[in-house]
């Protein structure tokens, strides 16, 4: 039996119907870019997210969390509403919600995707009690239109304004594979990322700052977004051409003008670097990764100086290519590195952070892995 399932069976007394998980993410380019329509390509992360659940008939959801000494909470079906319920409660209760179960379920959740390293532990969350959810009910939704409810529920009920990118690479991924996943329709192909032969690694540096997305930044730079697609006209950020935004630079304000930049930029950028990994050309994909920092760092201002120093002293390490990921305000950078220079690279940040009076970074690897699946019991 699956060392969740014994969890679950001595916590309720019984078997669960079925066990889930999901894997986190990360990006290795197209960043603030999926909220715009644009082309990503982030992959799985080997640390997964495991649910084990069962049905109930009494409209009741009870639920446990194995990092929180499997302290039951209660609620009931019929009082789920917008930001109800504990914190990290509430990215399994919107799923819930969002995929109208009716009947009642009690689940436990053992998450091991580290908890604010910018990894989407929350679309971990989200997206193997989607897996669950769909079997279990046999609701038989697609993984797009899962990766659409979980985001839902993440906007909707957890309150938080995030795109779609996390929720479907921890759905679609598949191992040995970035994902380069159209935002706007979520169609995907797998572009493979086999680094080890090349003696290259990715090195995931979690500086250990934590961002919240809800605090304002975020949806910020999405409103700003939102509003150059609304002055200028056009369907979509994805929709205009570098050169086509810049020559209308006048019709916008400054700060409006430098973030759009960076989205339209960024959206050349994912697909350069899809060329570059189908040409194996690590050294163009470690530049485009450069550029992606700089424009994240100067021109979306999104980075931090915990982010920036990781990135920094990556690159004097010998890294072919660094940047942040994800939301930023924190949270995780990557390297492009040789493999040999990986633990003197990891010994340089942690000696600059020391320096600097920032907190002990983590550092972490991942090979691209699969996405969310059932595991048969
Ligand atoms: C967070 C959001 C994603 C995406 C990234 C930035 O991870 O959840 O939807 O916008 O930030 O690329």
């Amino acid at each position: 039996m699956h060392e969740i399932a014994k969890r679950f069976n001595s916590l309720f007394g019984h078997a669960p119907e079925v066990v889930a998980a999901a894997p986190g993410r990360v990006n290795l380019i197209g960043e603030h870019i999926d909220y715009s329509d644009g082309f990503v390509l982030p992959f799985a992360i080997s640390d997964t997210t495991t649910v084990a659940m069962s049905r109930r008939k009494d409209g009741m959801i009870r639920i446990a969390s194995a990092q929180k000494s499997a302290e039951i909470f209660e609620f009931s079906l019929d009082k789920l509403a917008p930001l109800t319920g504990e914190s990290w409660a509430r990215y399994a209760l919107g799923v819930l919600w969002v995929l109208d179960v009716d009947t009642g379920v009690e689940l436990l959740i053992d998450g091991r995707v580290p908890l604010g390293a910018g990894l989407s532990s929350s679309a971990a969350l989200e997206c193997s009690i989607a897996m669950a959810v769909n079997h279990l009910f046999q609701k038989g939704m697609s993984l797009q239109e899962l990766a659409r409810a979980t985001q839902k529920a993440e906007n909707k009920y957890v309150g938080v304004p995030c795109g779609i990118m996390d929720q479907s690479v921890s759905l679609m991924a598949k191992s040995g594979s970035a994902l380069l996943l159209d935002c706007r329709d979520l169609t995907t192909e797998n572009i493979p990322f086999l680094i080890a032969p090349q003696g290259l690694e990715l090195l995931i540096i979690d500086t250990q700052a934590h961002h919240k997305l809800v605090d304002g930044g975020y949806a910020e730079r999405r409103a700003s977004c939102e509003k150059a697609v609304a002055t200028l006209g056009i369907t979509s950020l994805r929709d205009i051409s570098v050169a086509d935004y810049a020559a209308r630079q006048s019709e916008l304000d400054p700060t409006t003008y430098i973030r759009g930049f960076h989205a339209v930029t960024e959206m050349k950028r994912v697909l350069d670097a899809v060329e570059a990994l189908k040409a194996n050309n690590f050294d163009r994909l470690g530049d485009l990764l450069n550029q992606s920092h700089r424009s994240l760092r100067d021109d979306y201002t999104v980075s931090c100086p915990e982010l920036n120093l990781a990135v920094d002293t990556a690159l004097d390490q010998g890294a072919i290519g660094a940047r942040m990921v994800g939301g930023g305000f924190g949270g995780s950078a990557i390297a492009l590195i040789k493999t040999e220079y990986v633990k003197r690279c990891e010994n340089a940040i942690q000696r600059a952070f020391s320096e600097a009076g920032f907190k002990n970074p983590r550092f972490f690897t991942s090979l691209p892995s699969d996405g969310a699946r059932v595991i048969p019991s």
